[in-house]
């Protein structure tokens, strides 16, 4: 490892303890950093591997969507790091949930990037094939909690999607733990609730991408119909894992 890796990594650790807060522990950070860690080669920034082909979301998420938000608008983000010098060493470390260290100081190209390869890297994890096509519900700790805050699995369901369906222009609807308890909150463009912003902060369990780059080519106008179909491919065992992580 070069001194300059070392450094990175060293300070980024150190960096990692100094914002962490009630809200997201050192436990969930590193948790949610395993599908983004990357090798510790250059550059600093890598595609995370796609977890199954861009057809196996079929018949609810389309093949050439899948196809081009991956290889062409998570690629962007990727590229667009990397071209980016940084004013801020700890951008530069090779594992995207720097975002934690995003604040309103951030420049934007690098707020914009960052949470775009990090919201990417999850939302892929957050989707699993379904043919069969029905709404798998959560099970487990995470499926109690939903009942506790919402009442129901399908009341948690219309409150998700009313909020995500009303997001103005680009942006993420969320499933956050903020204080032992379950919120849905929005953040526009590539922001989330781990950036420093004024926005509700905690630990994400749910994402949902509803840039019109996600469902445009087969939904067209129609973002209801597409969060309505994305329940059938929802991954509940990773949202029960990030749950689950203290
Ligand atoms: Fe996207």
């Amino acid at each position: 490892m070069g001194s300059r890796r070392k450094f990175i990594k060293t300070t980024g650790a150190l960096g990692l303890t100094a914002i962490t807060s009630k809200l997201i522990s050192n436990e969930q950070i590193n948790a949610l950093e395993t599908f983004a860690k990357l090798p510790g080669n250059d550059p600093a920034f890598t595609l995370p591997k796609l977890p199954y082909s861009y057809n196996a979301l079929e018949p609810f998420i389309d093949k050439q969507t899948m196809e081009i938000h991956y290889t062409k608008h998570h690629q962007a983000y990727v590229n667009k790091l990397n071209e980016t010098p940084s004013t801020n060493i700890d951008y530069m470390s090779n594992d995207a949930t720097k975002c934690t260290h995003v604040d309103k100081t951030t420049s934007m190209v690098i707020r914009n990037n960052l949470g775009g390869h990090y919201n990417h890297s999850l939302f892929w994890q957050l989707l699993k094939p379904n043919p069969e096509g029905h709404k798998n519900p959560a099970e487990g700790k995470l499926a109690d909690a939903i009942h506790k805050e919402f009442k129901s699995f399908e009341e948690f369901q219309k409150q998700f999607a009313e909020k995500a369906t009303k997001i103005f222009g680009s942006g993420w609807c969320w499933l956050i733990e903020q204080n032992n308890t379950l919120k849905i909150t929005t953040t526009p463009n590539q922001d989330n609730p781990l950036m420093k912003l004024d926005h509700e902060r905690g630990k994400i369990i749910l994402g949902l991408d509803v840039w019109e780059h996600a469902y445009y080519l087969k939904y067209q106008n129609k973002r209801a119909d597409y969060i309505s179909n994305w329940w059938n491919v929802v991954n509940w065992n990773k949202a029960e894992e990030l749950f689950n992580t203290k």
